[in-house]
């Protein structure tokens, strides 16, 4: 079944089985391999990506579902990794073995787009299910602290963000 989308902003189709879960074509069709498989069955995480920026598990949406809609994965959420979650990343050094990470990075990048200003339960619930068997949460949570003031210091440079 053809189904047409955007993925990073440029439109794509691909002619697979309508339960094609979208992480399948993502990786196995698309070659985008910086989105991971980890459960299968949305309990981790690994496979986070933006469906119409919202925070979304690719290994548990159909291909159907996506049809005309904005797919953004981690290689599109900025053209030279200067989103500010990214830079505040290799700042703090967030990542330890990394496999769960752009995932992470995924969840907390939607999570600042809604909720600039984000505390530490609004943290701890939104990325409650994206696991990480390394331990890394408190630098996670200290990332997404850092990113926001960076994003408010940015919109406040701008001139309040006003457009
Ligand atoms: S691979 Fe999708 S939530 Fe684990
Ligand atoms: S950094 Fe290793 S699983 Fe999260």
């Amino acid at each position: 079944m053809p189904v047409s989308f955007r993925v990073n902003g440029e439109v794509v189709t691909v002619d697979v089985p309508a339960d094609m879960p979208l992480l399948w074509v993502l990786r196995d069709v698309l070659d985008l391999k910086g989105t991971k498989f980890g459960c299968g069955i949305s309990q981790c995480g690994a496979c986070t990506v933006h469906i119409d920026g919202t925070a979304t598990r690719s290994c548990r949406t159909r291909i159907e579902t996506v049809a005309d809609r904005n797919v953004t994965t981690i290689e599109g959420l900025s053209p030279d990794g200067s989103h500010p979650v990214q830079q505040v990343w290799r700042e703090l050094d967030v990542p330890q073995c990394g496999y769960c990470q752009a995932g992470q990075i995924m969840a907390a990048a939607a999570l600042l787009a809604e909720n600039p200003a984000p505390s530490d339960d609004d943290i701890d619930r939104a990325l409650d299910r994206n696991l990480c068997r390394c331990g890394t949460y408190l630098r996670i949570r200290e990332g997404i602290h850092r990113a926001a003031a960076t994003i408010t210091d940015e919109t406040a440079q701008r001139g309040g963000g006003a457009s």
